[in-house]
């Protein structure tokens, strides 16, 4: 499913930050019309190979802007942030070595859309009270 950005759930009172979770967002939404417009594999894969690429510059830039506000989240957002790593390092192993079938991209749509979501809203918000301390 598409992601739609929304200010008042999603915003996290870091203009930097949140720019970055709608490129993200944008990007996956990309993915996402790929898949949903069969535009073909190679094209999904690409996307996908952007996305993990640009999770992981704006994890460490997150992670970075959490301690230095000392956000009483950032351990557990660091947490959020390395179980991902290791299922975006599985994956990125599997695109370079011949592609993905089809039903793995789909489950990974699917799943990543669901993690982004769920993570901007649960843990990354947590900056918004460190920001107005
Ligand atoms: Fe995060």
């Amino acid at each position: 499913m598409a992601i739609v950005w929304n200010q008042e759930r999603m915003t996290t009172g870091v203009d930097v930050i949140d720019r970055e979770h709608q490129e993200l967002i944008r990007r996956f939404n990309e993915f996402h019309d790929a898949m949903a417009h069969g535009q073909g594999r190679d094209a999904a894969s690409r996307l996908l190979s952007f996305i993990v690429d640009y999770t992981e510059t704006h994890f460490a830039h997150e992670e970075k802007c959490m301690a230095e506000l000392r956000c009483p989240a950032a351990a557990a957002n660091l947490a959020a942030h390395n179980a991902l790593r290791r299922d975006v390092a599985e994956i990125k192993t599997h695109l370079k070595a011949d592609g993905l079938p089809l039903v793995d991209l789909v489950k990974i749509e699917r799943t990543l859309g669901d993690w982004l979501q769920r993570h901007i809203c649960s843990i990354d918000v947590k900056l918004r009270e460190c920001v107005r301390r």
